[in-house]
């Protein structure tokens, strides 16, 4: 029989990558989707008609329990979250009440449906919940054992939901799981987060449809890897015999400077001064200089690795909003 998963934030950049992959790899997959009428859905149903839709929301533990109780999974994913640095800044109550409280209500609708034995439960955690240079500064990069220091309303909210799940391990023996992401990018990646809203300014410079781009802090340092290659670590935890977290990470870090030179590189602009204006808007109240993961433990344990570097990240990113920004034309 198919195994069965439940995914929440199904919608999302990660949702999208880990539904195809699950497809491929022969799962029924069911996915969560929040609201009434959510605009999401109709483009959601046209890319992705094999998976099937539930009507619920993090926030309501009784929709999550009827959401389990209907697609009795196998293994649970769950990537739902306030998931903007800067926007929860804005909004710590809510990012507090989904991105923290929301991975209790989905551990404890696994449990009220009897399932805590069988399911096998996949938290999205982050290196948001490293502090960056000033709190810790491991040689190799952050791993599994590096200490947390949170710098954001997202990434508290992050470290509750992190232990919760190694609470709920250790208190129910659930297999339960972190994966510990260092940031992830694609084609996928809404505009709203650094990467994407470059590639896609530098698509639409290139094409005349923008002139500037306003950005904040350039100096900011990211492990950037593609989010296509992280969604099969998620799987690779779930099908361990024990359960642990992990961290996934490239193992090297860039800095948006970094970034703009490849991408603007990719339009053959080698000095990008003069389209980047430095806007106070974007910068954020407290900010995480560097992040860096040492992936070892999942190299070897999980067997997995990074295939596409930040190169080619760059290239697949700018090339693709170069061909629908194009094509808007
Ligand atoms: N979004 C954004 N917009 N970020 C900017 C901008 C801007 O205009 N200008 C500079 N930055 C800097 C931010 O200050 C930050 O240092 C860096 O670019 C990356 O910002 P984001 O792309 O928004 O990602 P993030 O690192 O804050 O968080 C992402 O990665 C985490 C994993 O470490 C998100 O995907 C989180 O959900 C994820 O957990």
């Amino acid at each position: 029989m198919a195994k069965k998963a439940l995914i929440t934030g199904v919608t999302g950049q990660d949702g999208g990558h880990l539904a195809h992959l699950l497809h491929e790899k022969g799962y029924e997959v069911f996915g969560i989707i929040r609201g009434q009428r959510n605009p999401k859905r109709e483009v959601f149903e046209a890319e992705f008609p094999f998976v099937q839709l539930i009507e619920a929301d993090l926030l309501d533990t009784s929709s999550m329990v009827r959401a389990v109780q209907l697609s009795l999974p196998d293994e649970v994913y769950n990537l739902a979250a306030v998931s903007h640095v800067g926007y929860s800044f804005m909004n710590p109550q809510l990012t507090a009440q989904v991105t923290g409280q929301g991975v209790i209500n989905i551990l404890e609708a696994i449990r009220l449906s009897g399932a805590e034995k069988s399911v096998r439960f996949y938290q999205a955690s982050t290196s948001e919940m490293f502090g960056g240079l000033a709190y810790n500064r491991p040689e190799k990069g952050y791993d599994e054992s590096s200490i947390f220091h949170p710098r954001s309303p997202y990434g508290v909210a992050k470290l509750y939901g992190y232990w919760s799940v190694v609470n709920y391990r250790e208190s129910y023996n659930m297999f339960a799981v972190n994966g510990i992401l260092f940031n992830h990018e694609g084609p996928r990646r809404g505009v709203e987060f650094v990467t994407r809203k470059i590639s896609n300014a530098v698509a639409r410079i290139k094409l005349g449809a923008q002139k500037d781009l306003h950005l904040g802090n350039l100096d900011a340092k990211r492990d950037w890897g593609y989010a296509g290659d992280y969604v099969e670590g998620m799987w690779r935890m779930l099908q361990q015999d024990t359960p642990s977290d992990y961290v996934l990470a490239t193992g090297e870090t860039h800095s948006i400077r970094d970034f703009l030179d490849l991408a603007f590189n990719e339009i053959g602009v080698s000095d990008w001064s003069s389209y980047v204006v430095l806007d106070k808007a974007f910068e954020r109240p407290a900010e995480v200089d560097l992040l860096l993961g040492n992936p070892a433990k999942a190299e070897k344990e999980l067997g997995w690795k990074r295939k596409v570097d930040f190169p080619a990240l760059v290239k697949m990113m700018v090339e693709h909003d170069l061909s629908i920004e194009g094509a808007k034309l």
